[in-house]
Order: structure tokens, then sequence, then C-alpha cells
């Protein structure tokens, strides 16, 4: 049996591959690819709720945003680490992120002028990224798959607690309640937009299905996030965006309508509100990080020294 054929009959078997097995180079690109943006998203997705942090209002509530927003930090580490046993370096995709030859998810574009976004960036994106995440847990690709397991518990207390800050506003004052539908005006649609363009325009789903890196399809995981997500509004009497969105009998499912594809192309491609932002401010904090590295580096490289001599 050669490489190939060991490497099919594993994935046949929806068994593991791991970093010491032979795998196609298209395989390892592929994982590289969709591992560097899922890291990349998690370290600037601490940007758009870091806003909030000085200036959330009680110490309770800062104290659960800081430890969100530390969650997201240690997220991005696990999953650069699970990139390394690919064979880059965090630095590498780093700079590719800062040069805008690696990618981040859309949503991290949008802006966060009202402390409502922090509840519903919790319980709309963070709750569309398990959706999207759960599947990953049973990824081929064994460092990915076992880093989600753990994310994914993470995320859950993510997603419960912008769930539960919006309970305290949406049982509080008119305003409170018009903050918390206006910022989910906001962020529904890119919230859709989470689980990538539709199967049709979609060049990596068939094969990342193929190779159970993907367990369903971008439509598939964005229809189960609609329908999970439409009783959790009623809870909080908010108003989904969408007038073509009903419950549909003969499909057991909700019909809704589909995202405005050029605005997220627009996005991914630069042109959001927050682009420019956001890696300038990784840029930036990457730049000044560079003594702490260094400095690592060198203390590292002190400690292998007295260890060989
Ligand atoms: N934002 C930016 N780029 C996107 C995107 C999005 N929302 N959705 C798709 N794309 C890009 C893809 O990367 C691909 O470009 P590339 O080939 O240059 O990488 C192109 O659009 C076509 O999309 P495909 O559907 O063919 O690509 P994938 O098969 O990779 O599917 C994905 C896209 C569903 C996002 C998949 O990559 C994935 O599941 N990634 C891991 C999970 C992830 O990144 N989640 C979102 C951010 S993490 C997060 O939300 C943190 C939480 O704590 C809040």
């Amino acid at each position: 049996m050669d490489h190939q054929d060991r490497f099919d009959a594993t994935i046949a078997a929806d068994q593991r591959i791991e970093p010491r097995d032979w795998m196609p180079e298209a395989y390892r690109r592929t994982l590289i690819r969709q591992i560097a943006q899922h890291a990349h998203s998690e370290i600037i997705g601490m940007q758009p709720e870091g806003n909030w942090i000085t200036r959330a209002p009680s110490l309770r509530r800062k104290a659960i945003l800081l430890a969100k927003v530390q969650d997201e930090a240690g997220h991005g580490m696990y999953l650069y680490a699970a990139a390394e046993t690919l064979g880059v370096d965090r630095e590498e995709l780093t700079e590719l992120l800062i040069a805008g030859k690696q990618k981040y998810s859309s949503i991290f574009n949008y802006p966060t002028p009202s402390y409502a976004d922090v509840g519903v960036i919790g319980w709309l994106v963070d709750g569309a990224a398990i959706c999207n995440q759960v599947p990953l847990c049973r990824c081929s690709y064994g460092p990915y798959a076992r880093a989600m397991i753990r994310i994914c518990k993470e995320e859950s207390f993510h997603q419960r607690q912008g769930y539960e800050l919006l309970m305290a506003m949406t049982s509080g004052t008119d305003a409170q309640r018009a903050m918390v539908q206006e910022s989910v005006n906001r962020f529904w649609w890119p919230s859709l937009m989470m689980f990538g363009p539709p199967d049709d325009d979609s060049p990596n789903t068939a094969q990342s299905m193929a190779w159970n890196i993907k367990r369903h399809t971008n439509d598939e995981l964005r229809q189960r996030f609609v329908d999970m997500t439409v009783p959790q509004a009623a809870a909080l009497g908010v108003t989904l965006p969408d007038p073509g969105l009903r419950w549909n009998p003969e499909r057991g499912k909700h019909d809704f309508t589909q995202p405005d594809w050029d605005e997220f192309m627009a996005v991914v491609k630069g042109s959001g509100p927050c682009n420019a932002q956001r890696v300038a401010h990784r840029k930036r904090a990457h730049d000044e990080g560079a003594w702490v590295r260094e400095a690592a580096s060198a203390y590292a490289a002190k400690r292998a020294g007295r260890a060989a001599a």
C-alpha cells in the first residue's frame, strides 16, 4: 500500500491524520490556509469587544469581558500551535496576515459603537462560531480537532455570557431594548456571512468535505444557525431584521433571505468599515511585542546552551 492509498484508507475509515503521517501536499496546504485564518480571526476578534473593556458598566461585566477576550487570545495560540505541526511558523503566518496575504473572518471588520454589541457578539458571533466549530472537533486532522474540543467548551461560555447580558438589557429600559435591537440589526447579516459563501460559490467546500476537514457545507451550517437563533431572538424580544424569515413546515426549517454577497466579497477583499484599522492595530501590537519575542528567544538559547554544556 503506497502513501496515498494509506492516506485514503485512513480518511475512508474516518480516522485521524497526525503530524507524523504522510499527507498530500494539497491537504496540508488547505489545512494551513483554514487553521491560519481561524487563528488570525481569534486574535483580530479581540479588538471589537476589547474596545469596551475600559468602559464596561460594572466590575462584573468588565471581569466577564476581560475573561472572554483573554480566552480568544488563547484560542489563537492553540490554533497557531496546530498550524505549526504542519511545518509553518506563527511569525510567518502573522507577517502574511499583516501583508494581506492571509484572511481573517469578515465579521471582525464591523465596528462596535454600542455596548449592546458586546452581548450581540457573544450571542450571534460566538453562537455562529459554535455552529461552525463543533463539527470541526471531528476534523480528520488530529491537532486541529483536539484544539477545537477545548475551544468549543470556552465558546459556550462566550455565547452564554452574551445572551445573559442581552437578557438583562432587554428586561431593562426602553432605551436598553432599543440599543439591543439596533445592534442586532447591524450584526445579523455579517453573522450569516461567517459561514462562508453559498456552497455553489465555495471553491474549497467539496474537497474539504471529501477529506473530512469539513463535516457540513457552508449552507447547511448557516441554516442550522438560523434555526437555532430564531427562538432565542423571540425569548429576548428582538426582531431579526429579515422580512423573508419564516418557518417552512414542508422543509422543517426556516426560510430566510441570503446576505448581500457583494458586501461579503468587498469586506473579504479589504473594503469593510474597519479592515485597515484592525490590521494596523495588529501590526502595531506585533511590532511593539518584538522585544518580548527577542527576550524569550535569547533566554531559551541561553538555557539550551547551559543544558548542552
Ligand atoms: N471571512 C473571511 N473570509 C472568508 C469567510 C469569512 N467569513 N468565509 C469564507 N472566506 C474565504 C475563504 O477563506 C476562502 O478564501 P481562501 O481560499 O483564500 O482561504 C473563500 O472565502 C471561499 O470560501 P470557502 O467556503 O470556499 O472556504 P472554506 O472552505 O475555508 O470555508 C470557513 C470558510 C467556513 C470560514 C472555513 O474556513 C472555516 O470553517 N474556518 C474555521 C472557522 C472560522 O474561521 N470561524 C470564524 C472565525 S473564528 C471566531 O468566530 C472566533 C470566535 O471566538 C468569535
